[in-house]
């Protein structure tokens, strides 16, 4: 298998775009956008639905923002939300990390937002945002480590979660576990100017607590996450229904936690 040809674990089921769309700069890029003044040029790379995209396209405007991800499908989505939004510096296209087809240096800002994780090479990823970046320009990449995640009430059913999560993952040759790494593999892409941070979500309200066991307990059986778990042999539908399941009994738990930690860096080109 080629690098071009990794497989994305989580795929574009509406139960998986529920979560992407609910994203923003200010819940998932909040390291970043001080350093987004008007006029920089944007490219924001494995963009998905585009939500936190479009926020960028706010804060540099008049500079150009452009979103790329590898599946058409999750592009013309978020080129029709885009078109709602009447942003004149916001576009998006289908292309692929590995290979961008732009000349060095051509963007102020490279970004990916949990991306990483999902690839079987994530610092030739890297070495190829970094080609991309202008010198003096940025790249910042944000993503989770799975084995980092808290819950409670301890129910068996989201640490199986978690099992078949890092099998399957790692079936794809992916490493869910990436946030610890971000500095390791920017390191190994050449970068020397490094400023790394972490930030939590956390889903602990009433309102929160519901939302995320939602798109969980429908993801683990609607979404390419039970396609492939199924294919793979690695869980039977039956199993797939207990972790659904014990996903609902954590949202309605009145006292549940659930935090995800994210790694997150800075690299100056
Ligand atoms: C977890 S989603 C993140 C989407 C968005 N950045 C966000 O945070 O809402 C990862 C995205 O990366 C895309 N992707 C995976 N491999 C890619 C590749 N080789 N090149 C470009 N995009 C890729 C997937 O199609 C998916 O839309």
């Amino acid at each position: 298998m080629s690098a071009q040809e990794d497989i994305y674990t989580h795929g574009h089921h509406e139960s998986v775009l529920r979560s992407h769309t609910s994203r923003t700069a200010a819940n998932s890029a909040a390291y970043l956008v001080p350093h987004l003044t008007h006029g920089l040029s944007v490219l924001d790379v494995g963009a998905g639905p585009g939500t936190i995209t479009a926020d960028f396209a706010r804060l540099v405007a008049p500079g150009q923002v452009l979103g790329l991800d590898r599946a058409p499908e999750v592009v013309a989505a978020a080129t029709a939300h885009a078109a709602e939004l009447h942003l004149n510096n916001l576009s998006f296209e289908t292309g692929n990390i590995y290979d961008l087809d732009f000349p060095d240096g051509e963007f102020d800002v490279v970004h990916a937002h949990q991306v990483l994780q999902h690839l079987t090479d994530p610092i030739g990823a890297l070495r190829e945002m970094r080609r991309v970046a202008k010198p003096g320009g940025i790249v910042a990449v944000r993503d989770a480590d799975f084995h980092g995640m808290s819950w409670y009430p301890q129910l068996p059913e989201l640490d199986d979660w978690m099992d078949l999560y890092q099998e399957l993952a790692r079936h794809n040759r992916a490493e869910p576990d990436a946030g610890r790494r971000l500095v390791h593999w920017a390191q190994a892409a050449g970068f020397t100017d490094i400023t790394p941070s972490s930030a939590n979500w956390l889903y602990a309200t009433d309102e929160d607590r519901a939302w995320h066991a939602g798109v969980w307990a429908d993801r683990v059986v609607h979404s390419a996450f039970a396609e492939q778990s199924m294919a793979y042999g690695l869980a039977d539908a039956g199993r797939l229904q207990e972790l659904s399941d014990g996903w609902r009994e954590w949202g309605t738990a009145p006292d549940g936690w659930f935090l995800i930690p994210n790694g997150e860096i800075i690299a100056r080109v």
